[in-house]
């Protein structure tokens, strides 16, 4: 079967497509052969080599992919063949805390990933994908959605009525932005781009800020708001952390996701004190908090926002599109017919 790897660290030149075989799956091991594969953030950090502590050449490269069961160990209950399944970014976390341990097991960076025709994953790192979606959309959920559900509901315990501030329009920016519309949740949303905010208003988005004609953005949904947002979902970084803590109210929530802007800045933390703000590391999910999310999405008919959708040869061209920032939600790639 065709895969791709990461075989130089760099641009996607570095991607080459090789002919590997698989084993048969262990006794609690599920193979899969995937359909989609969509691409988040992180895996233009992966190729670059900034991403892993020790060299990964050779991986297999992409977190989120989703296809048909095409072979069960003899000990696997929850999978037969034929479903159609996701796989977990953690294969190794399943419920309960984050542990170190689990670093070990992230698909396309400490593991094999998912850019690939078949791979093989744990019983206990796979979900079903919800009915309601074809494999694209299926795609698109283990890393961004999942970030953005343990971030609002999981930690953040969102209520509604309350105010979400989401920044830019990314993976993670788009299912905030739809969680927190389907928890009746007001969402504000920036953006660099005009027309991206108008995507935005269409999808629910109750205010909008451009972040580079406003520079004081923080204070502006802090206004827009009231008197500060409840939730940040901050994917932005060391760049935007500021403006953010600026952006919370009294008692808010600011879960920290990204590093879009960097990840090392001299910051006054004072105001985080005063405002009795909560600030919360976030890495992803485990496999019950996907479970959680997939039942919330089946009812709340949530359609995952693709910009485009590229073929499997073509995948050094959809990561090259990512990195060009133009997208809007997630970019994916179809994976065999
Ligand atoms: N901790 C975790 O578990 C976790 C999980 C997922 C993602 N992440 C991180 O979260 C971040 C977003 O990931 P993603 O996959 O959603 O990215 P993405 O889809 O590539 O989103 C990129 C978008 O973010 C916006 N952006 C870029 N720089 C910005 C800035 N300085 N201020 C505000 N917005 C900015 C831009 O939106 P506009 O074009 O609208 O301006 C850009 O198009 C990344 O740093 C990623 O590594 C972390």
């Amino acid at each position: 079967m065709n895969s791709y790897e990461i075989q130089k660290y760099g641009g996607p030149e570095g991607l080459k497509v090789v002919d590997r075989s698989l084993p048969d799956p262990g006794d609690h091991e599920v193979a899969v052969r995937l359909k989609a594969a969509s691409l988040n953030y992180r895996d233009l950090i992966v190729l670059r080599g900034q991403y892993n502590r020790r060299p990964i050449q050779g991986r297999v490269p992409l977190s989120d992919g989703a296809g048909q069961v095409i072979g069960v160990g003899s000990a696997v209950t929850k999978f037969k063949l034929g479903d159609r399944v996701a796989g977990c970014f953690f294969q190794g976390w399943s419920a309960g805390r984050f542990k170190a341990e689990m670093h070990r097991t992230a698909l396309g960076g400490a593991i094999d990933g998912v850019l690939a025709e078949e791979a093989i994953f744990r019983e206990e790192g796979l979900v079903h994908v919800p009915e309601i979606y074809s494999f694209e959309e299926g795609a698109t959920l283990p890393c961004a959605a999942v970030t953005a559900w343990q971030s609002l509901i999981v930690r953040g315990q969102l209520a509604p009525g309350e105010a979400v501030l989401l920044l830019g329009t990314g993976g993670v920016s788009i299912f905030g932005l739809q969680i927190a519309k389907s928890v009746g949740a007001k969402a504000i949303i920036t953006s660099s781009s005009n027309e991206k905010l108008e995507r935005a208003r269409e999808l629910g988005a109750d205010a909008v800020i451009n972040y580079k004609t406003t520079p004081e953005w923080g204070q502006a949904a802090a206004n827009l708001a009231g008197n500060g947002v409840d939730h940040v979902v901050e994917v932005g970084g060391a760049g935007t952390f500021t403006q953010s803590v600026r952006a919370c109210a009294c008692g808010g929530k600011i879960g920290l996701i990204g590093i879009l802007s960097g990840r090392g800045a001299e910051t006054d933390i004072f105001p985080i004190v005063a405002k009795s703000a909560t600030v919360f590391g976030i890495y992803v999910g485990s496999r019950e908090m996907f479970e959680g999310l997939n039942r919330a999405l089946e009812q709340s008919k949530i359609r995952p926002v693709i910009d485009k959708v590229f073929s499997f040869e073509s995948a050094p061209e959809a990561y090259a599109y990512m990195a060009a920032g133009s997208h809007f939600g997630k970019v994916v790639i179809r994976i065999g017919e």
